[in-house]
């Protein structure tokens, strides 16, 4: 056992997350970027209140959860949450954006949206920025009225028959030059991830709430085939009674 240290201080003195988790390291295997998620959940392991995730947040988990969007190139979200949370472009600081220049990172990251129906109206904000379109990840059999009308606005993917094959469509996202790719979720997403074993690292906000309520885990769908997916606990920090946990897939487990 190890003690942890509160309010956002280690043993050397305070994290900066921007910094820490810029530090750390995210290869793209061969092929396909590193997919990494975060989420935030309750204490007791719910991931939404009335339908979304904003009451379980909290300072320091802002802190975290822009920290980790800064070092993405693609930040990779389901449609129900890029609808529900009403997903707008990333944008980034002009600190944050030299930093990301200066690693060869272009200035912004760009989303892309896992869908089939494409049921996303184009005046949503997450079409906001005409300088920053973003990816939608579609099936070809998806309604092609809904595909002409999107073209405008977002750049389209069509990997897979009825459904997005996501490791086709991180393939495809890798020939565009994304070595890092965020996932957000929502919990259908990160299960289908967690099912092709694409996920190489797991952050979770453990939020300093508990609900009780019916709301989903951070990963749900059918039990993968083979044994669960190893991890390697690579780092636990604190702050703001929050817990930031980092695990990294072990494939040797
Ligand atoms: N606590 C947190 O950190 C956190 C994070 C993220 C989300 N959330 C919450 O989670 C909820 C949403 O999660 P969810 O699991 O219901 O939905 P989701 O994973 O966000 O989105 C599911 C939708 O994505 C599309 N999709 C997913 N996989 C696909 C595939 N392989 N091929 C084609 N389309 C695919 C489909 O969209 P179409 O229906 O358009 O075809 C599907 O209905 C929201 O309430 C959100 O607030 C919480």
């Amino acid at each position: 056992m190890i003690q942890l240290y509160p309010d956002g201080l280690d043993a050397d003195g305070p994290i900066e997350p921007d910094r820490a988790v810029a530090a750390e390291s995210r290869p793209a295997p061969a092929g396909r970027p590193w997919v990494y998620t975060n989420m935030v959940v309750s204490a007791d392991g719910g991931t939404t209140v009335d339908g979304v995730s904003g009451q379980l947040g909290g300072t320091a988990d802002k802190a975290m959860f822009a920290a980790l969007r800064a070092v993405a190139d693609v930040i990779l979200v389901g449609a129900t949450t890029a609808r529900e949370e009403r997903y707008r472009p990333p944008r980034q600081s002009e600190e944050r954006r030299a930093q990301r220049r200066a690693r060869g990172q272009a200035p912004d990251p760009r989303l892309a949206v896992v869908t089939r129906s494409l049921s996303l109206d184009t005046d949503l904000p997450l079409f906001g920025d005409p300088e920053n379109r973003p990816y939608i990840l579609t099936a070809r059999s998806a309604p092609a009225d809904r595909r002409r009308a999107l073209e405008p606005v977002a750049e389209i993917v069509e990997v897979g028959e009825d459904g997005v094959e996501l490791a086709a469509a991180l393939a495809v996202l890798f020939d565009h030059g994304a070595r890092t790719a965020l996932a957000e979720g929502g919990p259908s997403l990160n299960g289908q991830l967690i099912d092709e074993d694409l996920v190489d690292e797991w952050n979770l906000s453990l939020s300093p709430h508990l609900l009780a309520a019916d709301s989903r885990r951070a990963a749900i769908g059918p039990l993968p085939s083979g044994p669960p997916r190893g991890m390697r606990l690579d780092r636990v920090w604190t702050d703001d009674d929050f817990l930031f946990c980092r695990w990294t897939r072990s494939r040797e487990r």
